[in-house]
């Protein structure tokens, strides 16, 4: 995730426009910040890596020429945050400049191809081959226009892009897939950008461009059209009422919940990772003579599911450990063939980065997953893998713990592929209902929603939960024990649904609400059992089941529905979802602030 910003205006001086407009889209991204305008013949360029402030200290962002300029506030995907990688990216005369928010899935065969054609690059970001595709068109006798346009066609993934050109100085272009892009049009200017809040305070009148489009801006209008057929689609702006903090939210009432609903779109970011960066790790974990999975509260219950992925898929063993423990527990055992996969959303926390540190200086192999690139987990790692969720505002991990799920199972896919122990039609299979999760979490978040904030009434002022799952679904009751702690302040157990009567089954009484996660798996015969032990005591059941598992329904006081289909391994990604919307809505029912709950810190940079 990034932010995107154009600007055209009749006569203003538009860098601190953009400069303005970037920061307000920060939230999008931060590592690295850029403005290229048009002004009398050339291309105009600051760029660096660093916050919008730290890099206008240096270089004035406000100080470039011209009334026409786009802008980007980067969140890494390919190519670490250093000035090179920061947008706008240009061709090789510097007569096109190109800012860009998506993944170009086949950026290598494209550079090799430009290459190959005399084209010179100068980063390692996947954008780069924009221009250069641009610049070759024009060399072949295209206009700008036509040139972008047949440029476009020949990316796969996922854009949202802004062109400007000293070819055509009075207009940007701009385009979408699956990446958002909307304009602004203001008395005297047309803006266009990632999101509303960018030009809010400017105009409240604005135009959605859905996929497929490509818009021409100029300072007296717009005209859109259908990249597919070239028709000119009329579309009239709309007026928004929201304050400049609801459209940062774009409308929801927090980041916790925007974050929720984003899942959908964040999964579908982690099924355009590189295979090459997967497939290497998957070569260490294969050949690695013992593999410790080391992360921290949420992350930590991703890596709890990945032991299960790894152990089921791939038939290989894996420790998941709690990071602050790793030393204590694991250390004396950690050598040059031991392999750490440390997994943090922030790439930051000490305790992750300690465990790191000291297996390095055992010599042990470091493969890292993580949401920011140029963190330090990605610098101390032999191999890492980005996750591509964007910036996450909320202090509770939602949508960063169902991409790290995507991930790892993504990768114990492919350590199962190179050792062979399950069958090609199995792991088909699999990679097959990977691509539906997407969908399958849409329609778990539409389904669930109104029944959360339902459950949340009627059980807000409850003193204790008990979260229970078998296999995999023991980390997703874990997941969710957290969200609802951490946020509503509820006191919660989470354990392995079979560990009830070794102890805590004690607690019980009537009306003590215990949570299952029961997704229909190999489990969910004795999950049946353990149910039938708490209702026998008076515990209120909440369940969360598959669509149409009528006789788990029956036993249950409330339940969620999850759309049925997922394989047992993926069955998280899912189910999850609901106590994230449970949690969420039980903390607001309590007044509470889910964004910020007490004393926690979105990243924990102490031990
Ligand atoms: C819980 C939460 C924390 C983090 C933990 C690790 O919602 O956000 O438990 O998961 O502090 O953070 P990372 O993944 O950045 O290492």
């Amino acid at each position: 995730m990034c932010g995107i910003f154009g600007c055209v205006s009749r006569d203003a001086e538009v860098a601190p426009i953009i400069h303005a407009a970037l920061k307000r889209l920060e939230y999008r991204g931060y590592d690295s910040v850029g403005i290229a305008t048009v002004h009398g013949g050339k291309i105009y360029i600051k760029k660096d890596e660093g916050k919008i402030d730290q890099v206008h200290r240096i270089h004035n962002l406000d100080d470039l020429p011209g009334s026409i300029g786009v802008g980007h506030t980067r969140w890494a995907t390919h190519g670490a945050p250093y000035q090179a990688n920061a947008h706008p990216h240009t061709d090789c005369n510097d007569e096109i400049a190109v800012v860009h928010n998506g993944i170009i899935e086949n950026f290598a065969e494209l550079k090799t191809e430009l290459e190959n054609s005399g084209h010179k690059f100068r980063s390692k970001t996947d954008t780069e081959v924009i221009p250069h595709l641009i610049e070759e068109n024009m060399r072949k006798g295209l206009g700008l226009l036509e040139a972008t346009r047949e440029a476009l066609k020949r990316l796969k993934g996922s854009y949202a892009i802004a062109v400007i050109s000293i070819h055509e100085p009075e207009k940007i272009i701009c385009a979408r897939m699956e990446s958002p892009l909307v304009l602004g049009v203001g008395k005297d200017a047309v803006y266009c950008a990632s999101d509303i809040p960018a030009f809010l305070p400017l105009t409240n009148r604005a135009v959605i461009i859905e996929n497929g489009e490509l818009a021409i801006l100029q300072a007296d209008g717009y005209e859109i059209r259908s990249l597919e057929d070239w028709r000119l689609i009329q579309r009239e702006a709309e007026t928004i009422e929201w304050t400049a903090e609801m459209a940062e939210k774009q409308g929801y009432p927090h980041f916790m919940l925007k974050e929720i609903h984003e899942q959908p779109d964040c999964l579908r970011n982690t099924l355009r990772l590189q295979d090459q960066y997967l497939d290497l790790m998957a070569t260490f974990l294969d050949r690695a003579g013992e593999v410790f999975l080391v992360a921290a509260g949420t992350s930590y219950h991703a890596c709890l599911a990945a032991s299960y992925m790894f152990s089921k898929l791939a038939y290989l063993a894996t420790h998941p450990v709690i990071a602050s423990e790793f030393i204590e527990q694991q250390g004396m055992a950690i050598n040059i063939d031991s392999t750490i996969l440390a997994v943090s959303q922030s790439g930051e926390t000490a305790d992750t980065l300690a465990a790191v540190d000291y297996a390095r200086l055992r010599a042990a192999t470091i493969l890292g997953l993580t949401n920011v690139v140029g963190s330090t987990l990605t610098r101390v790692s032999r191999a890492y893998r980005v996750q591509q969720s964007g910036p996450e505002i909320g202090v509770a991990a939602t949508k960063t713990f169902t991409s790290q799920l995507s991930v790892l199972a993504q990768l114990a896919l492919r350590v199962a592929k190179i050792r062979g122990k399950i069958g090609h039609r199995q792991i088909e299979e699999i990679e097959e209902k990977i691509k539906q999760v997407p969908e399958i979490v849409e329609r778990t978040i539409k389904k669930n929603e109104a029944k959360a904030k339902e459950i949340a009434k009627k059980f807000k002022d409850k003193s204790a939960f008990f979260f229970l799952g078998r296999g995999i679904s023991s980390a997703t009751a874990m997941e969710g024990r957290l969200k609802l702690m951490e946020i509503a302040y509820i006191p919660s157990i989470a354990f392995p649904a079979g560990e009830s009567k070794h102890g805590p089954i004690s607690l019980i009484e009537p009306g003590f609400p215990v949570v299952f996660i029961c997704p229909r798996d190999e489990t969910r015969k004795t999950i049946i059992g353990n149910i039938m032990e708490m209702k026998a005591r008076g515990a209120t059941i909440i369940s969360v089941i598959e669509e149409g598992d009528e006789e788990i329904k029956k036993l249950s006081d409330e339940y969620f529905e999850v759309p049925s289909g997922l394989p047992e391994i993926l069955s998280p990604i899912a189910f999850i979802v609901p106590l994230q919307l449970m949690a969420y809505y039980i903390a607001v029912e309590k007044g509470l602030n889910p964004d910020k709950p007490r004393n926690l810190a979105k990243s924990v940079t102490v031990k």
